[in-house]
Parts: C-alpha cells; sequence; structure tokens
C-alpha cells in the first residue's frame, strides 16, 4: 500500500516515515523543503534500510501536486505540509492562510479528481482554545486564540464539510498535543531554525551549552508548581498513531476527530529536572513573565484513540528527554551540521 505523504521530511513526518515503511508500507513523500532538510529521509532509509520516494514540491501548486499524487499510485494521504509557528501567524496571517488553507484544498481538489479519499490531517489541541473542561475530550467546544489555530480549525471544518457533502470520503483529523523526542537513534529529530520557540527544543540546547539558561514563561499559574502544564507526547508514539489511524481509515468510512496524547499533564519544572537527569548536565533557568497567549494547563483525554485506534502512549517523559538528550549531542547544529 503507498501512503503519499505531504510534509514527509518534517519533524514529525520523517518519524511517521520510519514507522510506515516499518509497518510495511510504501512512502512517496511530497515536500517543498522551506522547513526540512532533504537529509532527513536519507537518515529515514538508513533508519529503516528501506527505500522511499520523493518529490520536490509545494502543496499550492496543484498541477504539480495532482502529477505526482497520480505518478505515486497512493491509495491514502497523510498531510503534514504546513507552517506552525503561533508567533509568525500572528505577524504575517495571509501567508498562513495560504500554505495551511489553500494547500489543504488544493491537495482535496488533487485527491478529488483521481479519486483518493484517504486521508490523515495533522490538528492541533489548539483548536480547544480556553479549557472550559478539562481533559479536553474531542467533545470540547472548538475556538482559536491565534491565525495559526485558527488555519487549524478552517481545514477542520473544511474536511468536515467535504465529509457531509460525500459520505465516501475516509477522514481522520488527528488533534496532537505536545509533540517532543527524537528518533531514539538519535538520527532524526526536531530541528528548529533560529532560537526554538517550543521548551523541549530550548531545554536541549541549554543543557547543550548552546545557551545560557531557559526563560520560564511564569510561575504564577494556577498548577502544582505555578509553571506551564501540557501534555508532552512522545513523537514516535504519535508517528506510531499515524500508521493506526491509515489502518483504521482501510476498515472505516467517515470522519473523526481523535486526540493524540498521553493524557497526563507536565509543567514546565517538572520537564526540566527530567531533562537534567536524563542528560546530567544542569539547566539553569530564569523566571520571567508570562508569554502573551499561553494557557494555563491542558491535557487529554485519550480515550478515544485507544478505543478506535487501538493506540495509546507507550512513552514516558524519561524516553521523551533521553531521546531528545542524544538526537542533540550527535546533531548540535541539526541536519545542517552532518553527523
Ligand atoms: P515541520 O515544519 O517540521 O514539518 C512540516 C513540513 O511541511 C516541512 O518539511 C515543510 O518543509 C513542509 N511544508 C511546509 N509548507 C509546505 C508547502 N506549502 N508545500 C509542501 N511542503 C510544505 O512541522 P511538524 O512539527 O512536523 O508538523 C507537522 C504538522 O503537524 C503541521 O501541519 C503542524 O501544524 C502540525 N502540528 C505540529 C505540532 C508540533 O508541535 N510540532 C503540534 C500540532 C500540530
Ligand atoms: C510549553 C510550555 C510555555 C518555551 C505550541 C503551540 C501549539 C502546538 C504545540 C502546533 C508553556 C513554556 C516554553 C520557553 C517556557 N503546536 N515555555 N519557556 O505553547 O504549549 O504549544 O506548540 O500545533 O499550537 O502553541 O508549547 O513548547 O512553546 O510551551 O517556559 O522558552 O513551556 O509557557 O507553558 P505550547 P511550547
Amino acid at each position: 500500500m503507498m501512503i503519499f505523504v505531504t510534509g514527509g521530511a518534517g519533524y514529525i513526518g520523517s518519524h511517521t516515515c520510519v514507522e510506515l515503511l516499518n509497518a510495511g508500507m510504501d512512502v512517496t513523500v511530497f515536500d517543498n523543503f522551506s522547513n526540512s532538510q532533504a537529509e532527513a529521509l536519507e537518515r529515514v532509509k538508513s533508519i529503516t534500510g528501506k527505500q522511499l520516494r520523493s518529490v520536490e514540491g509545494d502543496i499550492r501548486d496543484g498541477v504539480a501536486l495532482k502529477k505526482a499524487l497520480a505518478d505515486s499510485g497512493a491509495t491514502s494521504v497523510i498531510h503534514f505540509a504546513g507552517l506552525k509557528a503561533v508567533g509568525e501567524s500572528e505577524v504575517d496571517p495571509l501567508r498562513y492562510y495560504d500554505n495551511n488553507v489553500v494547500g489543504t484544498m488544493r491537495l482535496l481538489e488533487s485527491m478529488r479528481e483521481l479519486n483518493i479519499k484517504q486521508l490523515v490531517f495533522s490538528s492541533s489541541a489548539t483548536v480547544y482554545g480556553v479549557p472550559q473542561f478539562l481533559p479536553y475530550t474531542e467533545k470540547h467546544p472548538l475556538s482559536a486564540t491565534n491565525t495559526y489555530g485558527q488555519t487549524k480549525l478552517a481545514v477542520e471544518n473544511m474536511l468536515r464539510d467535504v465529509y457531509r457533502s460525500d459520505a465516501s470520503w475516509r477522514l481522520a483529523i488527528l488533534r496532537y498535543f505536545n509533540p517532543v523526542g527524537a528518533h531514539p537513534t538519535g538520527l532524526i529529530g526536531e530541528d528548529p531554525q533560529g532560537v526554538p520557540n517550543n521548551l523541549m527544543p530550548y531545554v536541549a540546547q541549554v543543557a547543550v551549552g548552546r545557551r545560557e539558561f531557559l526563560n520560564v514563561w511564569g510561575n504564577d499559574y494556577p498548577t502544582p508548581d505555578g509553571t506551564g502544564v501540557r501534555d508532552y507526547i512522545h513523537v514516535v508514539d504519535l508517528a506510531a498513531g499515524h500508521v493506526k489511524a491509515v489502518q483504521f481509515l482501510e476498515r472505516n468510512a467517515g470522519c473523526n476527530a481523535i486526540n493524540l496524547g498521553a493524557g497526563v499533564g507536565h509543567s514546565v519544572l517538572d520537564l526540566v529536572h527530567a531533562f537534567e537527569s536524563a542528560s546530567g548536565k544542569p539547566v539553569p533557568v530564569k523566571v520571567g513573565p508570562r508569554r502573551s497567549g499561553d494557557l494555563d494547563a491542558y491535557w487529554a483525554d485519550p480515550s478515544l484513540a485507544r478505543d478506535l485506534l487501538g493506540w495509546s502512549a507507550e512513552r514516558g517523559m524519561e524516553a521523551m528527554c533521553l531521546d531528545t538528550w542524544k538526537w542533540q549531542q550527535s546533531n548540535p547544529n541539526g541536519y545542517k551540521g552532518g553527523i
């Protein structure tokens, strides 16, 4: 079975390619490499000992996209391609609507023309907005507090509308919580350009000595230690969830939104302490003001993923930190530094 993976060279995409290949599926990646390196795909091949096809292209280019999709012979699509930096989305909203919403529309048009109607979409817990109850279940009301979140919500709504118009589509909307970690080989991982926005890559760069200390964005939240609480999910578990979602779509029509989280909340300081133990390195912190737009605490109810997909997270905070540390040490400057 051939799977067409948009954005397959990125952080979550590359880990998912490994799991798909290991599950005996074939893979064609379609990526414009705007936020990734082709080297990641070479490493996917060396981890798995298998080949994959890769086409360089932009999902907004409907002609190139349709050709690549047709040539691939794929029967299923996993759609990772998009932009994901919340701050950047506030500065340049049209670029985010263009990549994430228009890009997805082009993809759905190509799929419809080729009669390929199976899609797994990367959504985000950000579509739940301010928690009205916790843990978030898939029935929690949806809202978005920033442009990035609006684009995810717009695509979710587009998918629901497409399904309502034609019930032969098979759509899985996966709402990721906070993906962290790296492949245990240390060969692939998250490679943020510039100063990392997200907690785990920042902590890793402090531990390796690239940055002096971590700014903790607020310690006056109504949480056990005052710092923000999130549901961190190991990227290898997340990747395995995509294999389960593809297998689920093989058996079931429908349009289902499904949380992929561990179901456990960890604070910023929990993560810092776990990273210090895993790495044996100190991670100095300085407490600063709250970051604008941050929520105090949220985590997933992952029971629907267990019931529908037969999936649950297996790797805890220790593995998340150990694997991030291995990746960071082996690739102190990301893919560009070589190995
Ligand atoms: P990433 O930036 O590492 O990967 C995205 C990939 O898509 C990159 O390889 C990039 O080059 C490619 N891409 C971007 N725009 C494209 C376009 N127009 N045409 C073709 N390729 C394009 O990001 P990631 O962390 O792997 O995230 C993958 C998906 O999951 C994204 O849609 C993101 O919004 C979503 N998501 C990520 C997180 C997270 O915290 N990492 C959380 C929730 C949801
Ligand atoms: C986690 C915690 C920060 C950095 C973002 C997106 C979300 C999703 C995942 C895509 C918070 C604190 C962080 C730092 C800190 N992405 N922190 N110092 O904000 O939960 O989620 O990524 O869909 O949409 O918003 O993740 O890793 O940035 O922050 O104290 O230098 O760490 O305040 O409590 P976040 P994060």
